[in-house]
Parts: structure tokens; C-alpha cells; sequence
């Protein structure tokens, strides 16, 4: 099942102070099954985050559409819910009142939102920490507190926006082994921005490249590790570096490639990384 189908997405922007129109989305289109994990890669400035505002519901599209659950998207919505790199957790709220925010919202019981939100929060490793403040907690433990926040509404699609980029990189590669075990344990459907190769591919069962602007989707690669994954055996894995490898080319080369025989990887095990493209 579909649970987020993206078509013929174009955004246009007009740029404030020249009055110049500037396509920050040119043709970009692709979808995510229920409970996989897609990241979506490409240079700086190809629109990444603005598809993903677009199917948050903080913007709209010039034209083409976004379906989640089948249903145009209309505006935010915490099925929709979305991780961000600046954490935005409420600063006055412990803990444990981040994570029933949402819960209380839609009119959850007390006893029952505590007890989803304390399943969350064991799932991110925060659990004793229910009474702190955002403030008391490291970069890592507000980052995860995020993931907490957002599972815990146990949305159609969680969206992610290179949410690891100003975390250094040891508590990074730490960031996102916890999150594939997470996302391995409640296989939420994952919308993962970013343009850092090795986390697109780490992370991801499929890997959306796109090219610079005027964006549009350049390929998409079926990422063949296994899971569980771990960063110690995925470095030492000649798939894993492989499919770097080629995504590394493919972003180098700036554009979609004519002939894909010319450039796909050439072990056979490696060849089943390259998808429908
Ligand atoms: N609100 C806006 N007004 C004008 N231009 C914008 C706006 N938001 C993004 N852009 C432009 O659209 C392009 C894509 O931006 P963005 O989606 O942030 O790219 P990415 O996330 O891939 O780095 C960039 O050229 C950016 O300058
Ligand atoms: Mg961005």
C-alpha cells in the first residue's frame, strides 16, 4: 500500500527582492510504501526540504500533488508529523509533557497517553528521564526526544529533515544506528531528507536521488543490506560501499545518466542496488 504518493511536484518561488521567479522544485515524482524507509538525497539548494514542507503542509505546490493515505494533503496535520534539525520541542514542557502533547490534543486519556508515551520514550532510551526539561537534556537526548514526539501520535508518515546535521559526527553514526533499531522495531513509514550519502544509504530501503535545480528525480536505488544494520558491519560491507560509491557518481555527475548500464555498479551482488530509476 501507497502511503505517501508524490506526482509531477513543481514549486515555484518569487524571489522577494529581484521579482525573479525561481524553480525550487522542477519535476519531481515518487512514493513510499507503508512502514519503508526512503531518503531522499541531492546537492544543497535542489529543494529537498521544500517537497518535504510541501508534504508537511507548510507550503503548496505551484502544481502536481501529493496524496498521504490517498487524501490531498490539506495543511499540517501530526499524520504528517515532523522531526526537525532545530529539535522545536516546547521548552516549558518536561519531558513526558513533549511527548503526550499531541496525544492530549486529539483528547487521549491521561492514563492511556502516559502509557504510550512511556513506550516511546523506553524506545529512545529517555525512559527516567520523564520530568526533565529539554534544556537538562544533551543534543543527542533532545533529538531523540523529537522522535519520541512524533512516533508516539503514530503518524501515516514520519518526516525527517537532515534532522542529524548539527549533531557532531560520533553522536551522529550513534543517532542513526538508534534510529534504524527504531525503525526496525515499529516500521514507521520514513521520509528522510538529507545529502549526506553514507546516511541515505545507512538508513534507507530506498534512496530518491535528486538533481539540481530545476529538480527532478535522477533515480531511485534499492539499498541491499539487510537488516538489522550496524554501522561496524555495513563500512565492512562491499554492498554498502558500493551503493556509496555509485551515489557519490551519480551526485558528482550533477545530472540524470543517459546509459545507467555504463555507470551501475559492476559486482552482481552490487547490480541489485540499482532500482527502478
Ligand atoms: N521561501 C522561499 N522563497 C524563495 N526561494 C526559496 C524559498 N525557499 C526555498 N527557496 C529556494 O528554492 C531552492 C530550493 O531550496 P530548498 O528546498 O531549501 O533546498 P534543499 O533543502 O535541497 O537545500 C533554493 O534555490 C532556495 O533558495
Ligand atoms: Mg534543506
Amino acid at each position: 500500500m501507497r502511503t505517501l504518493e508524490i506526482s509531477n511536484l513543481h514549486k515555484e518561488f518569487v524571489d522577494a527582492y529581484t521579482g525573479q521567479t525561481v524553480v525550487a522544485v522542477g519535476d519531481v515524482s515518487f512514493s513510499i510504501e507503508q512502514g519503508e524507509f526512503v531518503s531522499v538525497l541531492g546537492p544543497s539548494g535542489c529543494g529537498k526540504t521544500t517537497v518535504l514542507n510541501i508534504v508537511a503542509g507548510f507550503d503548496t505546490q505551484t502544481s502536481g500533488s501529493v496524496l498521504v493515505g490517498g487524501k490531498q494533503v490539506d495543511g499540517p496535520s501530526p499524520e504528517r508529523g515532523v522531526v526537525f534539525q532545530s529539535f522545536a520541542l516546547f521548552p516549558w514542557k518536561t519531558v513526558l509533557g513533549n511527548v503526550t502533547f499531541g496525544l492530549r490534543m486529539r483528547g487521549v486519556p491521561r492514563a492511556d497517553r502516559e502509557a504510550v508515551a512511556h513506550q516511546y520514550l523506553e524506545l529512545v532510551g529517555l525512559q527516567g528521564f520523564e520530568a526533565k526539561y529539554p534544556h537538562e537534556l544533551s543534543g543527542g537526548m533532545q533529538q531523540r526526544l523529537g522522535v519520541a514526539r512524533v512516533l508516539a501520535n503514530e503518524p501515516e508518515v514520519m518526516l525527517m529533515d537532515e534532522p542529524f546535521a548539527s549533531v557532531d559526527a560520533q553522536t551522529r553514526r550513534k543517532l542513526q544506528e538508534e534510529l534504524t533499531g527504531i525503525f526496525e522495531t515499529k516500521r514507521p513509514t520514513v521520509f528522510f531528507v538529507t545529502h549526506d550519502v553514507d546516511e541515505a544509504v545507512f538508513l534507507a530501503d530506498r534512496v530518491v536521488v535528486l538533481s539540481s535545480r530545476p529538480s527532478q528525480v535522477a533515480e531511485i536505488v534499492t539499498v541491499p543490506l539487510e537488516r538489522p544494520r550496524h554501522w561496524r558491519s555495513a563500512l565492512d560491507n562491499p554492498d554498502f560501499r558500493h551503493t556509496v560509491t555509485y551515489l557519490t557518481d551519480l551526485l558528482a555527475a550533477g545530472e540524470p545518466n543517459a546509459d545507467e548500464s555504463e555507470d551501475a555498479p559492476e559486482t552482481s551482488a552490487a547490480a541489485g542496488a540499482v532500482g527502478e530509476g
